[in-house]
């Protein structure tokens, strides 16, 4: 039986683990007992696997961590992979231990013994997250993983559980594949192209050109993308599996496809990495193809702002006075602090068309998230402690790390303008919470609203626990279980 993530289960069949060749895996408790699969591997290996468990070494390991038996003799296999992991582990641990077999992998082939651990499904999952790879720009295509096989005491259920990780999985590899892609190849329209192509999903996508946006008064966005030859858009994609008449919940997101700060100009070094800066709009398309391929019965609601933000003889220039679709004005202080531009729109968008029960908007905002956080926690914010909570919960449960900011009026005073109804920027203190108190100013009252900032978050420089380098698809997991907790009927 093979899932969608491309990994066959099979039944516990002692006779053939002598005779597997590349990587075979297995699993030891804290306790260093070993399970029947395991028992087999000792024998064969003539007591070595043991030998380890009962070892300094093995105690050392933390859960979901694993050291090789190189060569085992008795058996074909170029090595055994000894993960420590209880029979009943966490979903955390569970997923590491199967990211750590991925990340072993290399070219080989892999049986994973995971015989009656209930971690099975987790184990595949994690395995499969960490087993992706950005390879669309490789000419050649090195490295080819080999096959991978689970052996569970049931693998028919073990399959069954790890089928609708699939769904997720897809969704987190959307997302990936987004904010890897370079600028050049995902321009606004070819960002809105992918988006169109999930309709055959069952989601209805609408994509809003230059004209229509002008029309609605989105001065604020189209600001940001008046100096790029690539056109603005707003993608609307909308996933109706709830109730007909249930309000739905709006996921918002900031699709910079590039930020090179406009005439308020980014330095060089590092600028490349600011083809991510569509990441919050990249979460928004993952979640919103996890729900089509899962058919989540929630009305969900995915709206992406897509512009590049560009120097030229057309670009906005820092003094510039925009209107926003909301009626409010804006002084661009800083053409660089551009998201929270076509966020106010897109916010605004939101909440007119949709009425929608909640908004949770995602964006790469400020490098300052990444000072207050790291690359370890996305910042979130919200008006509304009971969607907080439940957000929080949900991102826990999937070891998405996320942490509550503060909002207060107290901040508002560093977005007064002289000229304007505000500035687009708060100067350097509180640099993420003054960005958030702007988008408040585009929520409307009573409307439970999260911003979550991922400027740390949605692509690292060294490999996390679940993703190699580079994306992460961080708040897919997240956003999937808060919509399974609180927004299915
Ligand atoms: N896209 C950046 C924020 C960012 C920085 C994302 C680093 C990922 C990594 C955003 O548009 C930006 O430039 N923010 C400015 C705001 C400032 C001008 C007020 C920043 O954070 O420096
Ligand atoms: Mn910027
Ligand atoms: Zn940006």
């Amino acid at each position: 039986m093979t899932t969608p993530i491309g990994i066959t289960f099979v039944e516990n069949d002692l006779d053939a683990i002598a005779g597997a060749t590349g990587r075979v895996a297995v699993f030891v408790g804290a306790e260093g007992k070993l399970d029947q699969l395991a028992r087999r591997v000792n024998r064969l290996c003539k007591g070595a696997l043991g030998r380890f468990a009962a070892s300094e070494a093995f105690a050392d390991l933390k859960p979901g961590e694993a050291a090789a038996l190189a060569c085992p003799a008795g058996m074909e296999a170029e090595a055994v992979d000894v993960v420590r992991l209880d029979r009943k582990p966490t979903r955390e641990d569970a997923r590491k231990a199967g990211a750590t077999l991925a990340r072993r992998q290399g070219k080989a082939d892999v049986l994973i013994l995971v015989g009656a651990n209930a971690g099975a499904p987790d184990i595949a999952f994690g395995f499969a997250m960490r087993a992706y790879e950005f390879t669309a720009h490789k000419t050649e295509k090195a490295n080819p993983r080999g096959a991978v096989r689970v052996m569970a005491s049931t693998p028919e259920q073990v399959a069954a559980k790890a089928g609708p990780m699939a769904a997720l999985a897809e969704g987190v590899f959307f997302t990936r594949d987004l904010v890897n892609e370079p600028a050049n190849v995902l321009t606004t329209d070819d960002f809105a192209a992918r988006l169109a192509a999930m309709q055959e999903l069952g989601l209805d996508v609408e994509i809003l050109e230059e004209d229509d946006l002008r029309k609605l008064g989105m001065g604020a966005l189209l600001g940001v993308g008046q100096g790029s030859e690539s056109p603005s858009k707003v993608v609307v994609m909308q996933w109706n599996g709830g109730k007909k008449n249930d309000a739905p919940l709006a996921l918002v997101g900031k699709g910079v496809c590039f930020d090179s700060g406009g005439i308020s100009l980014k330095p060089a070094l590092g600028m490349e990495e600011m083809t991510m800066d569509m990441g919050g709009a990249g979460v928004v398309a993952g979640v919103m193809r996890t729900l089509a391929l899962r058919k989540a019965r929630a009305n969900v609601v995915g709206l992406v702002g897509l512009v590049e933000n560009m120097p030229s003889g057309k670009a906005q220039r820092p003094g510039d006075v925009v209107r926003s679709m909301k009626g409010d004005t804006i002084e661009v202080i800083n053409t660089d602090a551009e998201g929270r531009l076509v966020l106010a729109d897109v916010l605004w968008y939101a909440q007119e068309r949709f009425n929608p029960a909640g908004v949770i908007d995602l964006a790469t905002l400020t490098g300052a998230i990444i000072i207050g956080l790291g690359h370890e926690k996305a910042g979130v914010f919200s008006n509304d402690d009971a969607l907080c909570n439940a957000f929080l919960k949900a991102a826990g449960s999937e070891c998405e790390g996320a942490w509550r900011m503060p909002l207060g009026e107290a901040y508002d005073k560093a977005l007064k303008s002289q000229v304007a109804d505000m500035k687009n920027t708060g100067g350097r203190p509180a640099g993420s919470i003054t960005a958030a108190q702007f988008l408040k100013r585009f929520v409307k009252d009573g409307c439970a609203w999260i911003h979550l900032d991922i400027a740390g978050v949605a692509r690292v420089n060294e490999e996390t626990a679940l993703a190699p380098k580079g994306a992460t698809g961080w708040g897919v997991l997240s956003l999937d279980r808060l919509i399974a907790d609180r927004f299915e009927v």
